[in-house]
């Protein structure tokens, strides 16, 4: 039996079944995600019972992304996206697109076009309406600009990783970005999303300012994601990410976290001292969520460790043959309830 998961998305399911306590489920409004790939969603039935089992949100890892969806400037390939979204749809699941704007996979056309700023901003805004009107109404979130910090940031100087956009088009693509996915769907919840500024330091610093100058600005960002790629030799200071949600917060700001997972192998102990680590470092995340309000969503970066980027690391929360590990279990118990044994 399914139950939803309140708040997780109204007609969504879950795939936590029903403590045998019969302890309520956590009322908090709250979505349990993962990344997902077309590939395996079409051809692998245990990764399609996985995916509609265990979450009520899924993200698009890589279908949505510039280069898969646009192999040349006038064509568009939406085969791998709209099976993701028809997926969702026909499991009541919620779906996050991921990503309009970043660094990577871009297409050749477009790195190496030498466009001038005019004609890259119709391309940006040609590129953001095709796509976000195209999942008007069935995508609910989107990341609109993806790692948009320089890696290493100094201070004083320019916080933008200089990319085609911001060489071509200058610091302002990051509020035309938003613009142009705002106009194309304008119930649809925009978010910044970034790596390594979740905690106390000079990236969340940085993406703390870029946000309220676009808030000053009228821009209409609704949320930040927070990657969290962790691993046990360096788990997230979780008592930085609460203090960095609230200030976000206290902006207007949603939270979520976007692309969790956990790598083990980096870490001495037994196996099993391991996954029950890495369960903690799960619950530990899940909790400061809980505990803000305007942390909406815990997506891992990932179905199961069978297809996670970071093979052969096993950093989800699912094992090569679906089955809930630790971590699962972890998550399931804090959201109250109780996991089933296996898919
Ligand atoms: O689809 C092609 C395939 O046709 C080709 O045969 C194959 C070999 O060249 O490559 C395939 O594309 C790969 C793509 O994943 C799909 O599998 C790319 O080479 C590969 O670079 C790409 O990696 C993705 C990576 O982003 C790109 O930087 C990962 O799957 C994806 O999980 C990862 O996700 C990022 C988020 O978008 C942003 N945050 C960090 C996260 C992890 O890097």
């Amino acid at each position: 039996m399914l139950l939803s998961v309140p708040g997780a998305g109204c007609a969504r399911h879950a795939v936590i079944e029903p403590p045998p306590s019969g302890r309520h489920i956590a009322s908090r409004s709250l979505d349990l995600g993962a990344a997902v790939q077309a590939q395996p969603l079409l051809t692998d039935p245990a990764y399609a019972r996985a995916v509609a089992r265990y979450f009520t949100v899924v993200t698009t890892e890589n279908a949505l992304k510039f280069g898969p969806l646009r192999p040349s400037r006038e064509r568009f390939d939406f085969t791998d996206a709209d099976a993701i979204v028809d997926f969702a749809a026909a499991h009541g699941l919620g779906v996050r697109g991921h990503t309009l704007v970043w660094k990577r996979q871009l297409p050749s056309w477009l790195v190496e076009g030498r466009f001038t700023r005019d004609t890259l901003i119709a391309i940006l805004r040609d590129h953001i309406h095709s796509v976000v009107g195209r999942y008007r109404g069935r995508i609910a979130a989107w990341d609109v600009v993806n790692e948009g910090l320089r890696d290493s940031l100094r201070a004083g100087a320019d916080a933008l990783r200089p990319t085609i956009w911001r060489r071509t088009i200058g610091p302002e693509y990051v509020e035309l970005a938003f613009r142009f996915a705002h106009e194309a769907d304008p119930d649809a919840r925009l978010f910044y999303n970034e790596a390594g500024a979740e905690g106390r330091g000079a990236r969340s610093d940085a993406v703390y300012v870029l946000l309220r100058d676009l808030l000053r600005r009228n821009v209409p960002v609704d949320g930040v994601g927070m990657q969290v790629h962790s691993g046990l030799h360096r788990p997230p200071d979780t008592a930085a990410i609460a203090w960095n949600m609230r200030r976000l917060a206290a902006l207007g700001l949603e939270v979520q976290i976007t692309e969790m997972d956990v790598g083990v192998t980096d870490a001495g102990g037994t196996a099993e001292e391991r996954l029950d680590r890495q369960a903690e470092v799960y619950r530990g995340v899940l909790a400061t969520c809980l505990a803000e309000p305007a942390c909406t969503a815990l997506a891992t970066w990932g179905v199961s460790d069978r297809y996670t980027w970071r093979y052969p690391d096993t950093p989800l929360l699912l094992d090569r043959e679906y089955r809930p590990k630790p971590a699962y279990r972890a998550i399931a118990e804090l959201l109250g309830a109780t996991a089933p044994a296996g898919p």
